[in-house]
């Protein structure tokens, strides 16, 4: 049992920008896990914090929570067009993860939000939201993976034809998605080299999914166009940001190496992402657990 002391413990850690990311993040992670009304009041003050990195992934613990009480603090996040664009992005993508349909009319609202990631990311909300209230009621294929992602995996099982439809622009977005996560499900070397092709698709929305995809795949094979979008210095940063905790999790030796490449980036996320994504290799590679409660996308899927 966690006291109240512990919670406030955590909090405290959580909003102080003196203590170094890592352990801001894993107390993150601890009031993640536990859930609740003080839990998510202390997730919801750290997004005054000015690490971008820090708030997306604020906005994306409190997707993941499903707790209907984040959605007030979202709907800010998502108004709020000083936070960037990756927060807003993420705080869109928690509306349509907690499930809630009260949430459909500001999600349309928008969908044609200016910033480009805002709007997709609102509209593949809005479809999962309706998909939800077309196939309520019914039982819910759980695929190996624990995160509530922005679309359901397709049925279709056959490699190729996914990869067709994963990588073929004239498709809707959410469609493009809903093969990827059927990819990510099937696993497997051909998956994640399909999956990596998607890396050189035309959304930016959709390439940072592509990696973070990856991120929950682990597979090796996907390590070279990984490296070669976080180096690619036109990309977009959320991207490479994805791609970062990508290689992280995949733990590699070669994955160490493009990530101290990037330590001291110009872009602050993408520096950020590789402290974070170096610790992980850490984690990945030695006894410690330190990532225990959180970063399920980058842990590996249970057998
Ligand atoms: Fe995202
Ligand atoms: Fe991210």
């Amino acid at each position: 049992m966690v006291t109240e002391q512990e919670v406030e413990g955590l909090g405290q850690r959580l909003v102080d920008p003196q203590k170094p990311l890592q352990a801001r993040f894993r107390a993150l992670f601890t009031l993640r896990g536990l859930g609740g009304p003080a839990a998510i009041s202390w997730i919801s003050r750290a997004f005054s914090d000015d690490s971008a990195l820090l708030k997306h992934e604020l906005a994306y613990c409190l997707g993941q929570m499903q707790d209907s009480r984040a959605i007030p603090v979202l709907v800010d996040v998502l108004r709020d067009t000083r936070q960037e664009p990756m927060v807003r992005h993420e705080a869109g993508e928690a509306l349509g993860a907690i499930g809630n349909p009260e949430v459909l009319e500001i999600l349309k609202q928008y969908s044609t939000d200016p910033v480009i990631e805002v709007a997709e990311t609102c509209q593949l909300a809005v479809r999962r939201l309706e998909w939800l209230q077309r196939h309520s009621g019914e039982p819910v294929a759980q695929g190996p993976y624990l995160s509530v992602d922005p679309a359901p995996s397709a049925e279709e099982r056959d490699v190729g034809r996914l990869r067709v439809a994963l990588l073929d622009e004239a498709r809707p977005l959410f469609d493009r998605y809903r093969a990827m996560f059927a990819l990510r499900d099937a696993g497997g070397e051909e998956a994640a080299l399909a999956l990596a092709e998607g890396l050189r698709c035309g959304s930016a929305l959709f390439r940072h999914e592509i990696g973070y995809v990856l991120g929950q795949l682990q597979h090796e094979a996907a390590v070279p166009q990984l490296a070669a979008a976080l180096a690619r210095p036109t990309e977009n940063p959320m991207v490479r940001h994805e791609c970062a905790e990508a290689l992280g999790a995949i733990a590699r030796p070669a994955c160490l190496a493009a990530l101290r490449a990037h330590a001291a980036d110009p872009e602050r996320v993408v520096r950020e992402s590789c402290e974070v994504a170096l610790d992980m290799y850490e984690y990945e590679t030695g006894p410690a657990f330190q990532y225990a409660d959180g970063l399920e996308h980058l842990r590996p899927p249970p057998s």
